[in-house]
């Protein structure tokens, strides 16, 4: 019997009321009735400078990307709520991954990253929930080793249909269970 799959919940929004971040959390609510341990961070506890190789090359990694790089170190999967800004992935989304991306004495080349699972989800007070942005994260994590589950869910005009941890319709938080679900389910086909 594998161990539960460990999946770390966060979003690319630094905003504390991030819808978001909400739909992460009922996505996590999926892959945590799947037999998931569930982490949820907040990117804005982990203030970052925006990626300069200067920084790097001058003094390894800032603090606060060893904590997050150890997050995802430690975790086999990921549930990521994408907010879309100009049809595509959020500046600290895109940072975010850029420093964990980065090389840390001791351990392998994207070891944040290969041969983990990620579910994306996005919502958007328009009508089109936030799916441009979705191929932009789907892209850049795959070719950083992750697999990226096929299922995904972008909720439209979020303002009028949620309530709470509840969509006002019940297909949309089926699909949206539905990601985290895949998450869990594919880790731990993974680890068996
Ligand atoms: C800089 C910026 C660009 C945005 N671009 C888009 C966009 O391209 N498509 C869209 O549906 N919403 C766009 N929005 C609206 C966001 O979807 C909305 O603010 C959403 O609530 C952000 O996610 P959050 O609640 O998780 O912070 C944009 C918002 C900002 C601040």
């Amino acid at each position: 019997m594998p161990r539960a799959p460990r999946i770390l919940v966060f979003s690319g929004s630094l905003r504390s009321d991030s819808l978001n971040h909400a739909v992460a959390l009922i996505a996590a609510s999926g892959a945590e009735s799947a037999g998931a341990e569930l982490t949820i961070l907040k990117l804005s506890d982990h203030p970052l400078p925006v990626y300069n190789q200067d920084i790097e090359t001058q003094d390894g990694l800032p603090r606060e990307a060893s904590a997050i790089k150890k997050l995802f170190r430690e975790h086999d999967g990921f549930i990521i709520g994408c907010p879309e800004y100009n049809s595509s992935i959020t500046a600290a989304l895109k940072n975010t991954i850029d420093w964990v991306s980065r090389p840390e004495d001791g351990y392998p080349p994207l070891d944040g990253f290969k041969g983990k699972v990620a579910g994306l989800v996005s919502c958007s007070p328009g009508p089109l929930g936030g799916i441009r942005g979705l191929p932009a994260v789907r892209s850049i994590l795959s070719s950083i080793g992750v697999i990226v589950v096929p299922m995904q869910a972008a909720v439209p005009n979020i303002h009028e249909c949620l309530k709470g941890n509840q969509f006002s319709s019940e297909s949309t938080q089926v699909a949206v269970e539905g990601v985290g679900r895949a998450v869990a389910d594919i880790t731990l086909r993974m680890l068996d």
